[in-house]
This record gives C-alpha cells, sequence and structure tokens, in this order.
C-alpha cells in the first residue's frame, strides 16, 4: 500500500508543510489535490524557510516528483513566483520533476478582484476569504466556464477565452459591486503573457499518478486547509470552497480509490482559526496574546499567506474527533508542542453544552450554538524544544499526549517540538 496521506484536522495552519516535509524523505511522489495558493505551508530547514503556496512541500527532498493535481485551483503568477523563490534558494523546479494537471482551473487576476469584491460586499457576514480567488474559480469550474491549465498549451484560444473571461468578470463586478470597467485587453494580455511560461509544466498528472502507483512507487498527498474548512463538511458557509479532508485525494487527483497506507492528521496542540466563523474554544485577552505571540517569532500565530493575526483557543477535542472520523484518520502528528511550555495548567474540550444538555455529540451546521466543556490539566514548565524522544519530554506533557489520542480516538504517532526539521519526536 503505498499511499500515505497527511492532512490539517482543525481550520488550516497545523504545520502540514513541516511534516509533509519530513515525511516526504520516504517517498518517491508528493502530490497536492485541492486548494490554491489560500495555502501557507512552512517549511523550515537549517537557516532557510520557506514558505509554498502551491508547490508540494516535497520539494524541498531533490528526489521527488512533485504533482499539483486537478483538483487545483492554480493562479500562474503565484506559480511562476514560487519557481522563481525556489530557484533562488537552489532547489531545483524543472518540468522534469514538477507536474501541473491539465485539468486544474487557473485563477485568474480578476478571480481575485472578484473574490475581494464579494467578500466586501458581504459587510458583517464577511467569510474574511483569503482573497486569492478561491472561490470565484471554483464557480467557474462547477459552471462549466473557467480556464484551465491545459487551455494554455493553445495561444491563440487560450487568448481569447481569457479575454471573454475578463470581460465578463468585468460586466458583473459593474453591475452587483458598481466597480469601473476594467481594461479586459489590457489585463488579459498581460496575463496570457505571463501564464504561457507554465506550459512546459502542463501534462495529464492523473496518468502519471496512476502509472507511478502502478510501477509500486510511493505516493504521499500533501492537503491543504483543514477539514474544518471542508466546503461540505466543515463550519458552512465559513469554508473554503474546496474538498480539505483525505477523501479528496482520489477524485482531485486522478486515482483510482486504493489502499492507503496511513492518513496523519495534523493537529495543533491548540486551536487556531484565521478568517471568520464559530470557534467554541476561542480565547481572548492575556491568554490569546499567550498562544497567538507578538508575531516576533516566525511561527507566532499570524497567517503565512496574509499575515491577518489568527484567533487562537484550547483544543477542540470534540471538533477533532468528529474530524478523526471523517477524514479516516489513522495517526495524529501533534505540532506545536513548544508553545505550551511555561502554562501553569492547560484546558481540553471534551463535551459540549447545549440547552441544559452535555456531551460530544454535536452538529457541526449549529456549531456556533455550543459552549465548550473543558477538563482541565497540569501544565509543564520545561522548555521542550529539545526532546527528541518522548521520554524527554516532561510528564505532564506525555499525559496531555495520551490525553488527546484518547478523546481523538487515533494515536500519536508524531511531535513537533519545533519548527526545524529535527525538532520531531517519532513516537
Ligand atoms: P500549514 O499551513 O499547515 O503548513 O502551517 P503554516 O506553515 O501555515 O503554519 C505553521 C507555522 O508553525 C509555521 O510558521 C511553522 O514553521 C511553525 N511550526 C510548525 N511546527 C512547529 C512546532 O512544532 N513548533 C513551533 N514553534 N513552530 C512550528
Ligand atoms: P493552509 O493550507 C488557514 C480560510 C480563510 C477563510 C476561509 C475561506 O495554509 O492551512 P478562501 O480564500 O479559501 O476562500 O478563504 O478559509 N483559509 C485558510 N486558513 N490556512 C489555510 O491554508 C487557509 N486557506 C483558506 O482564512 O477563513
Ligand atoms: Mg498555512
Amino acid at each position: 500500500m503505498p499511499i500515505e496521506i497527511a492532512v490539517g484536522t482543525q481550520w488550516g495552519d497545523e504545520g502540514k508543510g513541516r511534516v509533509v516535509d519530513l515525511l516526504s524523505a520516504e517517498a518517491d511522489l508528493v502530490a497536492r489535490f485541492n486548494g490554491g495558493d489560500n495555502a501557507g505551508h512552512t517549511v523550515t530547514v537549517g537557516q532557510t524557510t520557506f514558505k509554498l503556496h502551491l508547490i508540494p512541500s516535497g520539494i524541498i527532498h531533490p528526489h521527488t516528483l512533485c504533482l499539483l493535481g486537478n483538483g487545483m485551483v492554480i493562479n500562474p503568477l503565484s506559480f511562476l513566483a514560487e519557481l522563481e523563490m525556489l530557484e533562488k534558494a537552489g532547489v531545483d523546479v524543472s518540468p522534469r520533476r514538477l507536474f501541473v494537471s491539465q485539468a486544474a482551473l487557473l485563477i485568474t487576476p480578476v478571480h481575485r478582484l472578484l473574490d475581494q469584491a464579494q467578500d466586501e460586499a458581504r459587510g458583517a457576514g464577511r467569510l474574511g476569504t483569503t482573497g486569492r480567488g478561491i472561490g470565484p474559480a471554483y464557480v467557474d469550474k462547477a459552471a462549466r466556464s473557467g480556464l484551465r491549465a491545459g487551455d494554455i498549451l493553445d495561444e491563440a484560444a487560450f487568448r481569447s477565452k481569457a479575454q471573454a473571461h475578463v470581460a465578463e468578470v468585468s460586466r458583473l463586478m459593474q453591475v452587483l459591486y458598481h466597480k469601473d470597467p476594467l481594461d479586459a485587453q489590457a489585463i488579459a494580455g498581460d496575463f496570457v503573457e505571463k501564464a504561457l511560461r507554465m506550459a512546459p509544466y502542463i501534462t495529464d498528472v492523473g496518468a502519471i499518478a496512476r502509472k507511478n502507483l502502478a510501477a509500486g512507487k510511493r505516493l504521499l498527498a500533501e492537503g491543504a486547509q483543514g477539514a474544518l474548512l471542508d466546503l461540505d463538511h466543515g463550519t458552512y458557509p465559513y469554508v473554503t470552497s474546496s474538498c480539505t479532508t483525505a477523501t479528496g485525494l482520489f477524485g482531485g487527483l486522478g486515482i483510482g480509490i486504493q489502499a492507503v497506507q496511513r492518513v496523519v492528521g495534523i493537529t495543533k496542540a491548540f486551536q487556531t482559526r484565521v478568517g471568520d466563523g464559530p470557534f467554541p474554544t476561542e480565547l481572548e485577552g492575556e491568554m490569546a496574546l499567550r498562544l497567538r505571540g507578538s508575531g516576533a517569532n516566525p511561527w507566532d500565530e499570524y497567517g503565512t499567506t496574509t499575515g491577518r493575526p489568527r484567533r487562537v483557543g484550547w483544543l477542540d477535542g470534540v471538533l477533532l474527533k468528529y474530524v478523526v472520523e471523517l477524514s479516516g484518520i489513522s495517526e495524529l502528528g501533534v505540532t506545536k508542542l513548544d508553545i505550551l511550555s511555561g502554562l501553569p495548567s492547560l484546558k481540553v474540550c471534551t463535551a459540549y453544552s447545549l440547552d441544559g444538555r452535555s456531551g460530544d455529540e454535536f452538529n457541526v451546521a449549529r456549531l456556533g450554538e455550543y459552549r465548550p466543556v473543558y477538563e482541565e490539566m497540569p501544565g509543564w514548565e520545561a522548555d521542550v524544544s529539545g526532546a527528541r524522544r518522548l521520554q524527554d519530554l516532561p510528564a505532564a506533557a506525555r499525559r496531555y499526549l495520551n490525553r488527546i489520542q484518547e478523546i481523538a480516538g487515533a494515536p500519536v504517532r508524531l511531535v513537533s517540538v519545533g519548527p526545524e526539521r529535527e525538532q520531531v519526536i517519532l513516537a
């Protein structure tokens, strides 16, 4: 069974990039299958920190093939910027090892404008999107009117499709949001010029994945966002527009359903969310500042893609149990345990209460109505960033991890205690 899937179990930013980097050492292919450059995945290797938005985090290991699947929405300008960033850092990003699905939807500059105008128009009901054009691009896909990566390969047709698309979005924005008309020819012309540079990477990625799997190669799938942002199963409408659970892999890469060796649910040791929407265990005041950090450290809780401060709270065990079932998580990777050092006590949400009743059953569509019921546990003083074995951790930290796996119903197999490659405990 050569497939492994690593996905977020919360609202994104769980530390997927660093875990995928680690697991990539043993993979032949690393694939993204959902989302676009709304994702921001951080990998720290020595003095270098990579912030990846579209290209799989496995790219840092020189032996991997990296695939961008059909389930993604790809902004060619972001893709090219990422290529440049990686090239400068000495990473091989040649089309011999990096492949973009011909069926992936393209995000254009006007998708971004439309995303921003739409969210602005929602007023108090805004979703707090990343403004990267994700929603509008998936809308075009479902409406069967979008530009696909494969369209780039026929330059003349691509040019006219791009111009029609920009003109249409411009009309929409004038009518609905009273925006000034856009210069469709100039915007489309500039976009096409740049997008053409992506051509050497575009191919039938599903066929590459299927062929390699048939040959016994090992595939690692890298989810973007987290299960609670899933379009269907997350906190709708405060979600992203793609399938963010592990089940999205098959459709989003173009491979048949088959056995998976393991599904690693990447889980931050506390809870964060960037953007609007319900968050039962959210904290405010001093404890929130403590968990978020001041922004002085690169790992403090400020968005990798947008720089927005993340909302923070105690770990929500009720949601984690739900996601373990939803995403078929076979094991957990708990990240940022080091951040909890020095807290006198910790809380974990083990149940919700509503209308005088409490328990761990809930309806995700009504998440905003529940109040969290906490279990309090002793904290630990020691800095754990140098721990490399479970035995190196204080007893209270081990108890916290044990409690997490009990509540979640999946074992903790990996714990990270700092952003660097070696700051990991394999349990
Ligand atoms: P992703 O979107 O899930 O890949 O996560 P992000 O990269 O958006 O955010 C995770 C942040 O936490 C990054 O700055 C990582 O370098 C950092 N990070 C990951 N694991 C750890 C850890 O164990 N400890 C600390 N202190 N930082 C970590
Ligand atoms: P990674 O892969 C955290 C959130 C946005 C917003 C909602 C919808 O780094 O974990 P969108 O732009 O997708 O339409 O925004 O989803 N969001 C993320 N939050 N991490 C991400 O990605 C996110 N991608 C989208 O903040 O609430
Ligand atoms: Mg992120």
